[in-house]
């Protein structure tokens, strides 16, 4: 007692502590909100999915009748990113990502970087595998350590060079390098959707896994490239602009701004939270673009783990995508958030899944997150 007394200040500083700490302990654990779970999106539609490649002209997906007509039905797409893949480890990756696609069903998966580190081809080819054996039409976009690996090259962009080859060819991938040597980075490509009534929405794969040599974290030479295709695609839609979503890895400096500007009233956080820090590397043009030709309704992006926000910007949609982060950190490997989850179930911050877009023939859009069912968090790993 006499100790307590002597100590008296000291006490009653650790007491507050302690009130504060558990005060929050219990906000958590009774009014967290639970997460988002997006409002219903359609099933999929009917038909089957094609590739078309003409020359001279963008390729484009569309889906398709058993007598070969072309359908007048929505498009759904799913994002997923950061699988960090090294070797057979990735089975649980796999695992996860087969979970998410027999619920899903989608027309076509987008896979947004930092996929496989290792340099070893054989992990890629059972990434093409998975999706041959699926019959399922994907894509994607470089990472920052895509290929880091890779044995006998230091060069970073040299790596990304064979990263990019290896990727690229199986028959189901509808990745492409359209710019050549004239664009910077790997993969930059434009693919329409497709209905009788018209190209409903473009997708533009953007490489930004690494600053170019300009210090740009998007090369000048890719939004002058993205000008140009937002133009020649209009042309080839009877001179309509077509909306578009620019899927990439890293985020835009813009998703700072946002996130800051979310307090203030004057950026929408439709949902999701920001808990590490917006790595976007360096500035670019890209959004300032993007806003002056008025097609890209949604930037989309991976790289931070632990991030999942969709926020609404300048009238834009900046959207981490939902991420199968089970090879490497992420909000389901975090102890905290599963002891708080063992103590009450409703406060289930994993986030771990997918986002889903899905395009109607008449150029309108819906997104919303896709989450890993709950059961199938923690009997591995
Ligand atoms: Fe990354």
């Amino acid at each position: 007692m006499n100790f307590i007394k002597k100590h008296k200040k000291l006490f009653a500083v650790l007491l507050v502590l302690a009130l504060i700490w558990g005060g929050a302990f219990i906000w958590t654990l009774t009014i967290m909100p639970n997460r988002y779970e997006g409002e219903p999106l359609p099933e999929a539609s009917e038909g089957e999915v094609r590739l078309t490649c003409e020359e001279g002209a963008t390729p484009y997906l569309a889906k398709y009748s058993a007598d070969d007509e072309m359908l007048e039905v929505p498009f759904k797409l799913i994002t997923v990113s950061d699988s960090h893949l090294i070797d057979e480890s990735g089975d649980i990756f796999f695992e996860k990502l087969a979970i998410l696609l027999d619920r899903s069903k989608p027309d076509l998966v987008v896979l947004l970087g930092d996929l496989i580190l290792s340099g070893k081809e054989d992990v890629q080819n059972k990434l093409a595998a998975f999706f041959e054996e699926r019959e399922q039409y994907w894509s994607f976009v470089p990472g920052n350590h895509d290929g880091q690996e890779y044995e006998g090259e230091e060069d970073r962009y040299e790596q990304h060079r064979w990263w990019y080859g290896t990727m690229t060819g199986s028959p189901y991938c509808i990745s492409f390098d359209e710019g050549g040597d004239e664009v910077n980075g790997f993969g930059n490509c434009a693919v329409n959707i497709r209905t009788p009534k018209g190209i409903s929405q473009t997708l533009f794969f953007i490489d930004n896994s690494l600053n170019s040599e300009s210090g740009h974290a998007i090369d000048i030479s890719q939004v002058e490239w993205y000008e140009k295709r937002v133009g020649e695609i209009a042309t080839e839609n009877g001179g309509e602009l077509v909306p578009s979503v620019v899927f990439m890895h890293r985020p835009l400096e813009e998703y700072q701004y946002a996130w800051d500007l979310v307090p203030k009233g004057e950026a929408e956080l439709v949902y999701g939270d920001c808990i590490e820090e917006i790595e976007y590397g360096g500035g670019s043009l890209m959004f300032e673009k993007a806003k002056e030709l008025g097609s890209t309704h949604t930037f989309i992006c991976g790289h931070e783990h632990k991030n999942d926000t969709r926020i609404i910007y300048g009238g834009i949609n900046l959207i981490y995508t939902q991420g199968l982060h089970f090879e490497t950190y992420g909000r389901s490997t975090a102890m905290k958030w599963k002891l708080i989850y063992a103590i009450n179930k409703n406060c289930n911050w994993f986030t771990e899944g997918g986002t889903e877009f899905v395009f109607t023939p008449d150029g309108e859009y819906q997104i919303a997150p896709r989450y890993i069912p709950l059961d199938y968090f923690f009997y591995t790993r």
